[in-house]
């Protein structure tokens, strides 16, 4: 079995990189180091980028069509990740999700309709929902201990006044949750019970910690009709580093439902398939080498966040940290320090000289929790919080 090499430094200044590109823009100093955009600092894996070489040698690249091994790698990442049984026709093609789901906005709800988020959440939500006069409504989570957890209460009463759709993070970015089967059940049962149809973004769903596991929603209701009601949105963009690929899935078990959003991508957008390099791309990431690669990041990103927890709590303990079930973004709490919000982001950048993402934006609950990006080689993350002794 080969050995990944995920110590390795790369230099992504003065490339193309979000990351690295827009520091001044968004923290008004080019002068820190970056540990925010949820891309990783790692190289996308050979096998996906020999993919890409070995499709550019052919010298065409006019319109192309998808070939049967595009939709095989999907059903079988699915079924041998997942242990969930998607059916060729269920797969349609976003660019990616955060398009899909101000698709899913477009297709499925009208201008005034209610949908329902969990904040604090992953901010694209939010804007997929105004920018298209919809309202928000929110179930926040709670906070018990060391973790977040839904309020499931609260949810059926939000969702019995008529709510149209409810965006679910499975699992949930930015508190790393890793949502449980009962949990999903019960918020699938909810949403099919009220009329609300259920959207579960699904794309940190490969990024599970040890000793957890990701339960996809589908599999998760009781019902056919419950299942009829959810769209899964997932992609190999977060799990494989080439999220400038863009190519997601979304999937659609229910015809009815699949037939709109057809409608929409492929009469009114035209938009039903990517890039060729991307479904290559996909193809290669979703199969033996890709499981293989992938067991090896989950492993480095738990120790990660293991080193990390350790040094922080060694060196920086009124830094509070939080059960981390999944994806590469823990969540950070610095209330402790008594700064307000807007003195600790100001600290964090000017003084400690770490980009880091602002909690606010998830939710205007996150009042001095800031979310981290730990995908990127130990040392350099080590070092990079060094940077917390001038807080
Ligand atoms: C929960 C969640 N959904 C979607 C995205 C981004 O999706 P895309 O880049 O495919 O639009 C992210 C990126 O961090 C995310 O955390």
């Amino acid at each position: 079995m080969k050995r990944y090499d995920f110590d390795e430094i790369i230099e992504r200044r003065g490339t193309d990189s979000l990351k690295y590109g827009i520091l001044n823009e968004i923290f008004g100093t080019s002068d820190l180091k970056p540990l925010w955009v949820a891309d990783m600092d790692f190289r996308t894996p050979d096998f996906i980028i020999e993919a890409i070489e070995k499709r550019l040698k052919h010298p065409v690249l006019g319109y192309w069509n998808y070939w049967d091994g595009y939709h095989e790698s999907i059903m079988w990442w699915a079924k041998t990740r997942y242990d969930w049984a998607i059916e060729k026709d269920w797969i349609l093609f976003s660019p990616g999700i955060v398009p899909a789901l101000g698709l899913c906005v477009m297709a499925y709800t009208q201008k005034g309709d209610d949908v329902l988020v969990q904040s604090p959440v992953y901010h694209p939500f939010y804007y997929a929902i105004e920018s298209q006069e919809r309202n928000i409504v929110y179930n926040p989570l709670k906070l018990v201990g060391e973790r977040y957890e839904m309020d499931l209460e609260d949810l059926e009463i939000k969702l019995r006044k008529g709510v149209k759709m409810m965006f679910l993070c499975n699992p949930h970015n930015p508190v790393a949750r890793c949502w449980e089967r009962d949990v999903l059940a019960r918020v699938a049962f909810l949403c099919k019970k009220y009329g609300c149809i259920l959207v579960s973004d699904e794309i940190h769903a490969d990024l599970t910690m040890p000793s957890f596991v990701h339960n996809p929603t589908h599999l998760c209701a009781q019902t056919d009709e419950e299942k009829a009601n959810i769209i899964t949105l997932m992609a190999p963009s977060k799990t494989f580093n080439m999220a400038g690929l863009a190519t997601s899935e979304v999937i659609i078990s229910d015809l009815g439902l699949r037939k709109k959003f057809i409608h929409l991508t492929h009469n009114v957008l035209h938009m039903f398939n990517g890039n060729t390099l991307g479904a290559y791309a996909l193809e290669a990431a979703y199969s033996p080498l890709g499981a293989e690669w992938v067991d090896q990041l989950r492993d480095y990103i738990w120790e990660n966040i293991s080193s990390m927890n350790d040094f922080l709590r060694a060196n920086f303990p009124m830094v509070k940290t939080f059960r981390h079930e999944a994806t590469y973004l823990p969540w950070l709490d610095f209330s402790a320090y008594g700064y307000s919000h807007e003195e600790l982001l100001h600290k964090l950048a000017f003084e400690c000289g770490l980009g880091l993402n602002d909690g606010k934006i998830f939710g205007k609950e996150a009042d001095n929790k800031m979310r981290i990006n730990v995908a990127l080689p130990k040392k350099e993350l080590l070092l990079r919080l060094e940077g917390l002794k001038h807080l």
